[in-house]
This record gives structure tokens, C-alpha cells and sequence, in this order.
């Protein structure tokens, strides 16, 4: 099973990927995760990914597109995969089309998450990560707040691009390039938009799942 899921940033994208990994026993693929991770290693590399992703902005489609093919390519995927963050502009999506293609393998299920803008800044000043586990909590809706620790001894840390400003930005950056990637997938007739709102996320797991087994 190949699932992608798009939306916003904070959408909860990451949220709900986590939740359908544990439920179906696919991986997450999060380009977004793939290049925090490159910023972390402190590498050359990693520091020019830094400058480019604490602007909002996107980084290059050949980085991406090699830290995708080599995951979806890898062992850990041969019984599906889950696509969070990529692609995210029109030429992204076609290039995906041509790996998988190759691959002779078919994108089954697309999900947008469509929140309404005005609950995205909270959610992304708000959140913070476990950085051993990678779970998502938010310091707005739990008690749960940056530099406490998580069940497995990760401490919970915050994403140098959820202050405000760069926010505004990767909306921004959301609504040009990626926004038209919605109709590319609507005419392959396997999108599915979720709805989500103040109501937690389980509303949308619960949603997310019926339409796959059904
Ligand atoms: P990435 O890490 O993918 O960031 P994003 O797309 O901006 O999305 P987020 O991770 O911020 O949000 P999310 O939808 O995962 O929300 P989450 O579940 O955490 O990418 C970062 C950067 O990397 C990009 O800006 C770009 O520079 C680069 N990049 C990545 N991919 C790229 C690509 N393909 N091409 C080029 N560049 C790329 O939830 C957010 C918060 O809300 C959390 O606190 C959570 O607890 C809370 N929450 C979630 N769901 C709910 C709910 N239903 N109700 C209440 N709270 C909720
Ligand atoms: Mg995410």
C-alpha cells in the first residue's frame, strides 16, 4: 500500500503518518525529517540546507528526489510506503510518477489535509518533537512543553522553522507551488480530502483508515 499526504505546513501530515505507520506497518518517508536530519550531521551539505529551510523556502528538487528514490528503492519499503512532504510542486510530482513507473509500483491513496489557515501558526509555534522518537506533541494543546522528557528519554525540542515569520513564509511557499499539485492528483481520481479542524487528530486517523479498508 502507497499513501501520500499533503496539506499545509502543520497541517498534520507528520501526525497523521505516524498514526497509519503504526496502524498498517508502512514507513513514513518525511523529506522534511530526511533533511533535518542532513542539517544535523553537520556537514556542508547540511549547512546549506539550513539557510535555505529556516527561510521557508524549498530546497532543491534533485536533493529531494535522490533522498526519496533511495528510500523508496530500499528494502524497508517493499510492502508500501508513506509520502509526507513530497512531492511538492508539479515538477516533483511528475518525476514520483516516472520512479514509480519504473518501479511498476502505484500511488493508491492521496490525503489532503485542508485545515483552515488561522489554526496553522499555533500549531507550528506550538509544536515540539521528541528527538529520539520523533513524536509530535504541541505545547498549546497538551502539557507537554519544549526540553520535557518522552517516554523513551528523548527530550522534546522545537523546529528552528516554526517561529512566525518563517511560518507566514512556507504558507506562502505552500500556497504557489504546491497547492497546484492538488488538481494533478484530483484528476488521477485518487484524492481524498480530510477536513480537519479544533477537534485533535483522532477524528482524522479514524477517518483516514475507513477509507483505506473500505
Ligand atoms: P516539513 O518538515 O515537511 O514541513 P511542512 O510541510 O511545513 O510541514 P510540517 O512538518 O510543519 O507540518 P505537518 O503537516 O507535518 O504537521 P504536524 O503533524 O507536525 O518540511 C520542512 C522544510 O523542508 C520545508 O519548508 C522545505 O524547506 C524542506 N522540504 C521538505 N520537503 C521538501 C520537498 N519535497 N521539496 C523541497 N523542500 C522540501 O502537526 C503540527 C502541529 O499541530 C503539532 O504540534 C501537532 O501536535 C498539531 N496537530 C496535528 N494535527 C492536529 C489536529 N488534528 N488537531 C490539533 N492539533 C494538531
Ligand atoms: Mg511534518
Amino acid at each position: 500500500m502507497n499513501v501520500l499526504f499533503l496539506g499545509a505546513p502543520g497541517s498534520g501530515k507528520g501526525t497523521q503518518s505516524k498514526k497509519i505507520e503504526t496502524e498498517f506497518n508502512i514507513p513514513q518517508i518525511s523529506t522534511g525529517d530526511l533533511l533535518r536530519a542532513e542539517t544535523a550531521s553537520g556537514s556542508d551539505m547540511g549547512e546549506e540546507l539550513k539557510k535555505i529551510m529556516s527561510s521557508g523556502k524549498f530546497v532543491s528538487d534533485e536533493v529531494v528526489l535522490e533522498l526519496v528514490s533511495k528510500k523508496i528503492t530500499s528494502d524497508e519499503c517493499k510492502n508500501g510506503f508513506i509520502l509526507d512532504g513530497f512531492p511538492r510542486n508539479l515538477s516533483q510530482a511528475s518525476s514520483l510518477d516516472t520512479l514509480l513507473t519504473n518501479l511498476n509500483v502505484s500511488l493508491e491513496y492521496v490525503f489532503l489535509i485542508d485545515v483552515p489557515t488561522d489554526l496553522i501558526i499555533k500549531r507550528c509555534v506550538g509544536r515540539v518533537t521528541c528527538n529520539k522518537c520523533g513524536k509530535i506533541e504541541n505545547e498549546y494543546f497538551s502539557d507537554i512543553k519544549e526540553g520535557d522528557t518522552c517516554e523513551d528519554a528523548g527530550v522534546y525540542v522545537k523546529r528552528a522553522d516554526d517561529n512566525e515569520e518563517t511560518v507566514t513564509n512556507r504558507l506562502k511557499v505552500y500556497g504557489e507551488q504546491t497547492e497546484p499539485i492538488i488538481n494533478f492528483y484530483e484528476e488521477k481520481g485518487i484524492l481524498h480530502r480530510i477536513i480537519g479542524g479544533e477537534d485533535g487528530p483522532q477524528r482524522l486517523t479514524d477517518e483516514i483508515i475507513s477509507i483505506i479498508k473500505s
